[in-house]
C-alpha cells in the first residue's frame, strides 16, 4: 500500500516534469541551441583572453618586457573580441524586436502556469500524503519512517492532552517522552497527570521513581512509597521501594517491602530471602542503636553485615564503636583495615592492622584474613621482613593446605629480605600489587575476581590475555571505562597489566 503511495507520487511528478514545458513553453528550461553560436564562440575566446592576461603575472619565467608586449597584445585582442561580442548582441536584439511582431503575446508577461502548477500539487501532495502513509507505517518500517510515527504520534497525543488532559492522554503522552529519552518533558507530564482530581495509578508514581533513581534516591523512594498506597501488591513496586531503601540505608522500610514482595512474586528469590534474613536481625538492632548506642550493639551490627558481605556497612558500624566507645576495638580496627586495604589504601591499611595486632596482643591474635592482608599489605609496601613474618604467622594460623598462594608469596617476601635477586619473587610480588591496584580500581565494573558486571568478563578471557589489548584498554579507556594512563603510576600500571593478562587471564 505505502510503496503503491509512492509510486503514484513519483509517477505524478514525472508526469508533470515532462508535461510542463509542453503547457508553458516560456517556462521551460531554456536549451542549449536557444543560444546564438557566434555570440557562444566569442564569449569563450573573451574568457580564454582574460585568463592569458590574469596569467601574465605569475609568468616570472618571462622578462618584463616580454610580460608587457604579451599583455599588449592580449588585450588588443581583447578589445576586438569585445567590440565583436557588442556588435553581435545588438544584431541579436533587432531581431528579437522584429520577432514580437510575428509571434502572438511573445513579449507580454504570462502567467507561470507551471511553477503555480507545480507548487499547488507539492501542497497537495504535502496535504495529503502524511495522512495516507503515516497511520499505516508498522513496526516493521525502516528507521526514519518509524521516527516519522513517533512524531506524528507526539504530535496526536499533545493534541489530545490539550483537549482533555486526563490521567490516561497524560500517561500516554509522558511515555512517548520516556520513549524517546526526554525525560525533563516526561517528569514534567507525569507530574500533570499526578496534579489532576482523578485518582492516579501505581504506573504512574512507578515511572516517576523510575526517572529519579539516577538523580535523587529519596525522591525515588517517595515516589515508590506512594505506588506502593495506590497498589500495595504490585511486585515491581515493592521490589524497587526495598532496594532504593536499601541503598538509602531506610533498612525498616526495605525490610518491609521486600518482605511484601516475596509474598507478591510468584517466583523464588533466593537473593531476597536472603536479604530478608539479614534484615530480621539487623532491623531490631538498628532500632536499638537508635534509641541508645551501646557497643556490643554496634559491634552486633558490624558483625551481621561483615558476614554477610556488606564490608562498606560494617566499617560503618565498627567505626562508630572506635570513635564513640574503644579507639583499640581489636575486630573493629582489623576489619577498617581490610576495607582500606580493599580500598588500595595499603599504607593507612598497615598502620590501621598494626594497631590491631597490638589490640589483640599478638599477629597470631588477629583473624585470619586481617592477617592475610596485613602480610599483602607489608608486601606491598616493600616491608619485606615484616611481610615474611606476617605470611608465616597466617600460614600457621590456617594450616599449609589452606593457605591459598600465601606459601609463594612467603618465599618471595624472604628472597628479597635476604637480598636475592629471585625472579618468581619479583613476579608473584608484581602479581600481588597488580591485584591489589585491580580491585580497588577495576573490581567495581570487572567484579572482585574479573567476573564481570558494568564491564565485560576479564577471568579466564583470551581478550584478557592478549597484552596490548590490555594495555589499550588500560592507558586509554574504552567506552565507558575511563583511561588509567593519568591516574596510576607507571609501576601500578604495569602490575595491574601483568595481573589481568597473567592470574586473571589464566583462571578458569
Ligand atoms: C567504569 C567501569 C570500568 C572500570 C572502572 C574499568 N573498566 Fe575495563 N571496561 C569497562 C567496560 C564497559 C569495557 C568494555 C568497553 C567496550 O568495549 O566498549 C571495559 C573493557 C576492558 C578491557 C577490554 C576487554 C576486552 O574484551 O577487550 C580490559 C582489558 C579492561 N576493561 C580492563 C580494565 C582494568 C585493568 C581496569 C582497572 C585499571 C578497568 N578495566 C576499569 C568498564 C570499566
Amino acid at each position: 500500500m505505502l510503496t503503491g503511495i509512492l509510486i503514484g507520487v513519483l509517477a505524478l511528478i514525472a508526469f508533470l516534469y515532462v508535461a510542463l514545458p509542453l503547457l508553458a513553453p516560456s517556462q521551460a528550461d531554456p536549451l542549449p541551441d536557444d543560444r546564438d553560436p557566434i555570440l557562444v564562440d566569442l564569449s569563450e575566446e573573451r574568457e580564454a583572453l582574460f585568463r592569458a592576461i590574469t596569467e601574465l603575472d605569475a609568468r616570472e619565467d618571462l622578462a618584463a618586457e616580454r610580460r608587457q608586449s604579451l599583455r599588449e597584445r592580449y588585450e588588443a585582442k581583447a578589445a576586438k573580441v569585445l567590440a565583436r561580442i557588442d556588435a553581435r548582441e545588438q544584431e541579436l536584439a533587432a531581431r528579437r524586436r522584429r520577432a514580437p511582431a510575428e509571434g502572438e503575446g511573445a513579449g507580454r508577461r504570462r502567467v507561470p502556469y507551471g511553477a503555480v502548477a507545480v507548487l499547488a500539487a507539492l501542497v497537495a501532495i504535502g496535504a495529503v500524503v502524511p495522512a495516507y502513509v503515516l497511520p499505516r507505517v508498522g513496526q516493521d518500517a525502516t528507521i526514519t519512517t518509524t521516527d516519522l510515527d513517533v512524531a506524528r504520534q507526539l504530535q496526536a497525543q499533545q493534541r489530545a492532552v490539550e483537549q482533555d488532559p486526563s490521567v490516561t492522554n497524560l500517561l500516554a503522552l509522558g511515555d512517548t517522552y520516556l520513549g524517546l529519552q526526554q525525560l525533563d518533558d516526561a517528569e514534567a507530564t507525569y507530574l500533570r497527570a499526578v496534579n489532576t482530581d482523578e485518582p492516579a495509578p501505581a504506573g504512574l508514581y512507578q515511572r516517576l521513581a523510575v526517572i529519579n533513581l539516577q538523580r535523587d534516591l529519596s525522591e525515588a523512594q517517595r515516589w515508590l512509597r506512594l505506588a506502593r498506597d495506590a497498589d500495595p501488591n504490585d511486585p515491581d513496586t515493592l521490589y524497587l521501594l526495598g532496594e532504593v531503601s536499601w541503598a538509602v540505608n531506610d533498612l525498616a522500610t526495605a525490610h518491609d517491602a521486600y518482605t511484601d514482595f516475596l509474598a507478591a512474586a510468584d517466583t523464588a528469590e533466593p537473593m531476597i530471602a536472603q536479604r530478608v534474613a539479614l534484615l530480621d536481625e539487623v532491623v531490631p538492632l538498628t532500632e536499638a542503636i537508635a534509641a541508645e548506642a551501646s557497643q556490643a550493639d554496634l559491634m552486633a551490627l558490624g558483625d551481621l553485615f561483615w558476614q554477610a558481605g556488606e564490608p562498606q556497612r560494617a566499617v560503618e558500624s565498627y567505626f562508630r564503636v572506635l570513635t564513640e566507645f574503644d579507639a583499640m576495638e581489636p575486630v573493629a580496627l582489623a576489619r577498617t583495615g581490610e576495607l582500606l586495604y580493599l580500598a588500595g589504601r595499603a599504607d593507612d591499611a598497615v598502620l590501621t592492622l598494626e594497631r590491631a595486632a597490638v589490640a589483640a596482643g599478638s599477629l597470631g591474635a588477629l583473624e585470619p584474613s586481617g592477617l592475610r592482608t596485613l602480610a599483602d599489605a607489608y608486601l606491598q609496601l616493600g616491608a619485606w621482613e615484616q611481610a615474611e613474618g606476617a605470611y608465616r604467622a597466617y600460614i600457621g594460623q590456617v594450616g599449609e593446605a589452606d593457605a591459598g598462594n600465601a606459601p609463594e608469596l612467603l618465599a618471595a617476601a624472604a628472597a628479597r629480605a635476604s637480598g636475592e635477586a629471585a625472579p618468581e619473587a619479583a613476579d608473584a610480588i608484581d602479581q600481588l600489587v597488580g591485584q591489589q591496584v585491580f580491585v580497588a580500581n577495576c573490581a567495581q565494573c570487572h567484579g572482585l575476581r574479573g567476573e564481570g558486571g558494568v564491564g565485560p568478563q576479564l577471568a579466564g578471557s583470551s581478550r584478557a590475555a592478549n597484552r596490548a589489548n590490555v594495555d589499550d584498554a588500560v592507558r586509554f579507556g574504552r567506552g565507558v571505562m575511563p583511561a588509567f594512563q593519568a591516574q596510576l603510576s607507571p609501576e601500578q600500571l604495569d602490575a595491574v597489566v601483568g595481573y589481568v593478562t597473567g592470574a586473571l587471564a589464566a583462571q578458569q
